[in-house]
């Protein structure tokens, strides 16, 4: 019998399978056997544990998902008490050593690395759709010079929605492909306009004689010279980067992506969705606020005294702590080496004495270690972003530009998984039940007596 058809079974029941739980039911007496799968058990299996027929069932409550598997992947592999992090079976650190973000882009999308003239061939086609619609240009013009960077590359992806109509066809994998690869190509050439829009400068269109980072680089900074020419080494860490920051199984923004796509939303509705989810402080947003933390403490001697704020609840240690890393998260140690090839091109960023002694005092702090809190990906990345020229509030667009392969590659997986429906959490209901009407002259002010 395939684990899949496991259903539920009580004590008495022939087939038995060999992973099981037994619970009794202290209300009713009765005991029940429930399967084991992959380590877990099925929810909709604890709705036949009943107290009676007019009961609707035990549910499993667990708000912010910390204890359940919403769906099987074959993406990304996240050990957080060892610290692993494997893309489609290949460990993040051999990856960032020896592939280019496209190749990693591709390894997400299809399940292996490319062959040379994959890559090549990959690469065409996300090179030659990073142009446009100018209309996207003049939408951009609509906001204020003092926007925030990630909420207009949120609205102007979604805008995308309104160019591509045939995106709707989101059961056909090849349409979903077409749709792919058209927002791993646009949305660097969004989130260029989004800086140059902010700074004043006109738009600069891509270069398709240019890598995928050094034609972002391109976008952002060209100015008159005829053919921008990127630092190599600079181009390199930020593929790195890239690498690192695309994919990273079912957190936040990949799980609304997951969920908003589920309803068979277009996939530039669902992205748009996925990436005001990673714009949060408590998630992508974070790379950002280490920055400013940095700048707050202002210098080394003053970390004693900030983490001592943090110890007592005022202020929280931003790029500290993650869900599921319980350990050194893998990805802050690679950054850490991409931070030093940085700063022999720009100089070292004054900032990492700060976060270095932050790091040190931290380590060895038992609030710290007792709630296992180490750097996340962000408490580095903001600090060689800003050394390589990028102002604080564009880092989490960096974030968002190579996460945009991982949450396509996640909403592609969803639609291919028979066992998706759409996303409808349950509720245990706290509110008042069939309360009386009381007509407006006799109600009494509500709002104020709540506040
Ligand atoms: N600074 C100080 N204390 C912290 C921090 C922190 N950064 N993170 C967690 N804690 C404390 C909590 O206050 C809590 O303490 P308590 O047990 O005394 O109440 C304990 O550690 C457990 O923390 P939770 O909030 O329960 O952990 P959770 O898994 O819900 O949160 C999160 C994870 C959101 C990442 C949290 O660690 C945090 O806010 N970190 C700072 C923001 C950040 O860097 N986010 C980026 C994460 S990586 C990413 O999304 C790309």
């Amino acid at each position: 019998m395939h684990p899949h058809n496991l259903s539920f079974l009580q004590q008495g029941d022939s087939i038995m399978p060999s992973d099981t739980i037994t619970l009794t039911d202290e209300r009713t007496g009765k005991t029940y056997t429930l399967p084991i799968e992959d380590g877990t058990v099925r929810s909709m299996d604890l709705r036949k544990i009943r107290t009676d027929d007019a009961d609707f069932g035990l549910m499993a409550y667990d708000p912010a998902f910390v204890n359940t598997a919403s769906c099987r992947s074959s993406i990304t592999y996240l050990d957080g008490e060892r610290g692993i992090l494997e893309y489609r079976g290949y460990p993040i650190e051999t990856l960032a050593e020896h592939c280019s973000f496209l190749e990693v882009a591709y390894l997400l999308v299809f399940g292996d690395l490319p062959n040379e003239t994959e890559l090549k061939a990959w690469a065409n086609e996300i090179t030659c759709r990073t142009m446009l619609h100018e209309n996207i240009g003049k939408f951009m013009e609509g906001f204020r010079y003092d926007a925030h960077p990630m909420s207009m590359l949120v609205s102007s992806i979604a805008a995308l929605s309104t160019l591509y109509p045939d995106a709707k066809e989101v059961r056909d994998p090849v349409n979903r492909l077409h749709q792919t690869k058209r927002l791993i190509a646009k949305v660097p050439s969004i989130a260029a306009m989004c800086y140059r829009h902010a700074v004043g400068f006109p738009y600069v269109y891509p270069d398709n004689d240019l890598s995928y980072t050094e034609n972002l680089m391109n976008m952002m900074w060209k100015m008159v010279e005829p053919k921008y020419a990127a630092n190599p080494v600079l181009a390199r860490a930020l593929d790195v980067l890239f690498i690192l920051h695309a994919d990273h199984e079912q957190n936040c923004s990949t799980n609304t992506m997951r969920s908003v796509g589920s309803s068979m939303a277009d996939p530039y509705l669902a992205v748009s969705a996925a990436a005001a989810a990673l714009s949060g402080s408590l998630h992508g947003g974070a790379n950002e606020q280490v920055l400013r933390m940095l700048e707050e403490i202002g210098s080394k001697d003053r970390v004693p005294a900030y983490i001592e704020r943090v110890k007592n609840g005022e202020v929280k240690l931003m790029g500290f702590g993650h869900r599921v890393y319980k350990n050194y998260d893998p990805r802050a140690k690679i950054i850490k080496w991409t931070a030093e090839q940085v700063f022999r091109v720009t100089g070292r960023n004054p900032k990492l004495d700060i976060a270095l002694e932050l790091e040190r005092i931290a380590l060895e702090d038992e609030y710290f270690i007792e709630r296992k809190l180490y750097p996340n990906v962000d408490f580095y990345s903001g600090i060689i972003y800003q050394a390589m020229g990028f102002k604080p509030e564009f880092f989490t667009v960096l974030f968002a530009i190579p996460r945009t392969v991982g949450w396509l590659a996640q909403w592609d997986e969803m639609h291919r998984d028979p066992e998706q429906k759409i996303a409808r959490p349950r509720q245990i209901y706290t509110g008042e039940r069939q309360r009386p009407f009381v007509p407006m002259q006799e109600r009494h002010a509500v709002l104020t007596a709540k506040q």
